[in-house]
C-alpha cells in the first residue's frame, strides 16, 4: 500500500479524528532526506504498532524556526519522492508533508515552547533559538498526531533530553522512545547533512568517530578525569573546525570534571562549512 500523503494541518486533523478508539499511532518527526538512521526509527515505530494494530506516521518538514539566520536552511537537502519510497519500505503508512511552512507557523502564531535549563550548553550555545524552534514544532506536531508512541534518535542527544523533559512537563500523550545512533560503515554518524560534504571533507570527517573511539578506549582503560580523557585527543579532530567538545552529565547536561555517573561526550565540528554532531555515553 502506498503512503497516504497529508499536506495541510486540516487534512492531518481529519485523518487523526476519524481513527477509531483503540487504533494505535506511532510517530516519527523528521526533516526528510531520509537515511538508515531515520528508517531505524520508523521500523521501531512499526514494531511497536504492528500492521493491524494501527498506523505509523512520519512528518517531513524542514522547520525554518530551528535554523539561525546564517545557517543552512536553503541548502538543507530535500528529496520527498525518495523519502516516501524509503518510508513505505520501513513500514510507514501516513506522511505529513506540508508544502507551505505557514501551515505550521501561520503569520499569527505567537506561542513558543522552551526548555531553557537544558538548552544553554552544547548546540544551544552555538545555535541560539534552535531548541526553541525544535520544541515548538514538536509540540505542535504532537498535539496534531496524538501518538501512542513517538520515536527519536540519540544522534541528537541534547534534543532527545530536552524533548523527554518537554514530554513529561507538558503531560504530552503516549510514550517517547529513544533509539541508538546508526553509523556509516566507516563510523561516521548518518546525517542528512552528510550529503552536503564534498568528497575530501567526507574523508576528513572520519576524524569524528575516530576521536570518539579514542576517548571510549581511554575510558575503558580506566581514565575518568576530563583532562585525561580529552587532553591531546582533540588533536584528532583538527582536520575540521571544532565548534565544541564537551563532557557533560548525561542527565543534567552540566559540564563534569570527572566521570562518576553516566556522562555524555558530545562534539560538533565543521567540515567544509557543514556542521556535524556526534556523541557517545561513557558509563562507569
Ligand atoms: P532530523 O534531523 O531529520 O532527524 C529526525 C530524527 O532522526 C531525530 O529523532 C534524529 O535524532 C534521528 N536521527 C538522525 N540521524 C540519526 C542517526 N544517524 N541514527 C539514529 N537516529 C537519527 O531532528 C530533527 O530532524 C528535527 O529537529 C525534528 C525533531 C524533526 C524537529 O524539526
Amino acid at each position: 500500500m502506498a503512503v497516504t500523503i497529508l499536506r495541510t494541518v486540516s487534512e492531518l486533523r481529519r485523518w487523526r479524528d476519524q481513527l477509531r478508539p483503540g487504533v494505535r499511532v506511532g510517530f516519527v518527526p523528521t526533516m526528510g532526506s531520509l537515511h538508515e538512521g531515520h528508517l531505524s526509527l520508523l521500523r521501531e515505530a512499526r514494531r511497536r504498532v504492528p500492521e493491524g494494530a494501527g498506523h505509523v506516521a512520519l512528518s517531513i518538514f524542514v522547520n525554518p524556526t530551528q535554523f539561525g539566520p546564517n545557517e543552512d536552511l536553503d541548502r538543507y537537502p530535500r528529496d520527498e519522492a525518495g523519502d516516501l519510497a524509503k518510508a513505505r519500505e520501513a513500514g510507514a503508512d501516513v506522511a505529513f508533508c506540508p508544502l507551505d511552512p505557514h501551515e505550521m507557523f501561520p503569520e499569527s502564531a505567537a506561542t513558543w515552547v522552551e526548555v531553557p535549563a537544558l538548552a544553554t550548553g552544547l548546540c544551544g550555545a552555538s545555535r541560539p533559538g534552535h531548541f526553541r524552534g525544535v520544541c515548538t514544532v514538536v509540540t505542535k506536531l504532537w498535539n496534531l498526531v496524538r501518538p501512542d508512541v513517538a520515536v527519536f534518535g540519540q544522534k541528537d542527544f541534547q534534543q532527545l533530553a530536552i524533548l523527554r523533559r518537554l514530554h513529561a512537563d507538558l503531560f504530552l500523550c503516549g510514550e517517547l522512545v529513544g533509539m541508538p545512533i546508526v553509523r556509516e560503515p566507516d563510523g561516521l554518524a548518518m546525517s542528512s547533512r552528510n550529503a552536503n560534504l564534498p568528497p575530501d571533507a567526507r574523508l576528513r570527517a572520519r576524524a569524528i568517530p575516530r576521536f570518539i573511539a579514542e576517548v571510549q578506549r581511554r575510558f575503558t582503560r580506566g581514565a575518568r578525569a576530563r583532562t585525561e580523557l580529552l587532553a591531546d585527543a582533540t588533536a584528532l579532530l583538527e582536520p575540521g573546525v571544532i565548534d565544541y567538545v564537551e563532557l557533560v552529565d548525561a542527565a543534567t547536561l552540566a559540564p563534569v570534571a570527572d566521570v562518576e555517573r553516566p556522562a555524555l561526550l558530545a562534539v560538533a565540528v565543521h567540515f567544509a562549512g557543514v556542521r556535524l554532531i556526534d556523541n557517545t555515553v561513557l558509563e562507569p
